[in-house]
């Protein structure tokens, strides 16, 4: 223990141990005493050229009512300081050394088109990378919340443009140029697949951008990122049962002597789904094709309900009326004209012992039970006898 204590004191004495740390102590104490944050540019009418990436981790949330998306990305800056150089042989080989970010000057490049209120809670830069040829790195892990104008037109099937626009606050093109440090196969390396959206397209341009502020346009970098909802959950869980319940409610027969009743419940069904749709979208005029489903099946279903309603009608009316009602809804629909049957009173006894009416044809099967007739093209009610009332002239008509 004592021997072990006594070598590690011989180590230290030596110095071998500490050697690496002061020749780094000493390098960061030559860069950075006299160091002046000052745009690093050898004369005023130069800019600096600060090389731009921004490397996509995950796309976090599409916030559609409050038009923005919340990305997890890295921002890699470079740029050359001269002042941050040294000769690598003067400090032991010493290639490369991190700088804490706020003891130099770094570029005020900002996420323009930010959403969120707590804008430098978002980002996180801990050191500078510097190597000896004054070539500065400057890693940033972030969390932006930016604007993204979202168009819900084609929603559950849409596909979403959302600019990421990086320029700096202050300095113009004639201060900071930015550059370009484009390339998809490393930017998405990382990149984790989000389970609502696919990331269709990961797009960057450099433009110039006027901003009122200032006479000089600002060099910018605007990330496109292009994504396209996976509809499979809404299609699902939306789509498909309200298909279900409309095909039950109109193929259900009236006779069940639900169907008024189905088609209310129907669409008290479907104004629930659309409340239930109406948290994801925002307020916007572009009506969603979702919500245009959802109207046609709502107009549907009160065309079933009205039509439903006025059979019934017709069913109870049983008289001279419904004839011509049935003429009406033929010529109305272009079907052919149902042909009626008058008949003079009650079918009676022929020759032959059988029963027919004065047309020579025999009562229906059952006649005068309450059953349907199935000779009727546009109709069906049992056959009873008409009112009298309702008759012109004497002669007892009946309609089967
Ligand atoms: C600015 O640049 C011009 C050439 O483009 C040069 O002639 C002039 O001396 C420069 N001005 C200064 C102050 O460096
Ligand atoms: C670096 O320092 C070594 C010795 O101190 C010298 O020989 C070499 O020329 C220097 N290199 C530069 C680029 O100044
Ligand atoms: C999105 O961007 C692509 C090109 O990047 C363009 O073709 C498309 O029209 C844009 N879509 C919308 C909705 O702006
Ligand atoms: C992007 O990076 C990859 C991997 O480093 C490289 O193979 C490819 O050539 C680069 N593409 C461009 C356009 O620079």
């Amino acid at each position: 223990m004592r021997h072990g204590l006594y070598f590690l004191f011989f180590l230290l004495w030596d110095g071998r141990l500490l050697e690496g740390s002061n020749v780094e102590r000493q390098l960061m104490e030559d860069l950075l005493t006299n160091y002046i944050k000052v745009l690093p540019v050898e004369t005023p009418n130069t800019s600096l050229v600060v090389s731009f990436r921004l490397i996509l981790f995950r796309i976090i949330e599409l916030d559609e009512r409050n038009q923005a998306l919340v990305t997890n990305v890295e921002v890699v800056q470079r740029w050359n300081d001269a002042h941050l150089k040294w000769n690598a042989s003067d400090y032991g080989g010493i290639k490369q050394t991190m700088i804490p970010y706020d003891s130099i000057w770094t570029p005020d490049i900002i996420l323009y088109n930010s959403a969120a209120m707590d804008y430098s809670n978002r980002v996180l830069t801990t050191n500078a990378i510097v190597s000896s040829t004054g070539d500065v790195t400057l890693l940033t892990a972030a969390i932006f919340r930016s604007v993204c104008d979202v168009d819900v037109s084609y929603f559950p099937f849409d596909i979403q443009n959302c600019t990421m626009r990086f320029m700096s606050w202050t300095q113009d093109e004639t201060r900071i140029q930015m550059k370009l440090d484009h390339n998809k196969t490393i930017e998405l390396k990382t990149y984790i697949e989000d389970e609502e959206f696919t990331l269709e397209s990961y797009d960057a341009k450099w433009l110039e951008v006027e901003d009122p502020c200032c006479p000089k346009p600002f060099s910018t970098v605007d990330y496109v990122i292009q994504i396209k909802r996976r509809a499979a959950f809404f299609v699902i869980n939306y789509v498909l049962p309200m298909i279900d319940i409309n095909v039950i409610g109109m193929t259900s027969p009236l006779s069940s002597g639900e169907k008024v009743t189905l088609g209310i419940s129907t669409m008290l069904t479907i104004i629930f789904f659309l409340m239930s749709i109406r948290d994801v979208l925002p307020p916007s005029e572009n009506f969603p094709l979702i919500g245009k489903f959802y109207f046609a099946s709502i107009c549907l279903v009160s065309m079933e309900v009205a039509l439903a309603i006025l059979t019934l009608f017709l069913h109870h009316l049983k008289d001279i009326r419904v004839q011509k009602m049935c003429r009406m809804l033929a010529k109305l629909s272009c079907m052919k004209e149902p042909r009626f049957r008058n008949v003079k009173g009650e079918p009676r006894e022929n020759k032959k012992g059988k029963m027919e009416f004065t047309d020579g044809l025999p009562p229906p099967f059952l006649y005068g039970d309450k059953i349907a007739s199935s000779r009727r093209p546009c109709w069906k009610s049992p056959v009873e006898r008409m009112k009298k009332e309702l008759m012109t002239g004497t002669i007892d008509t009946y309609t089967i």
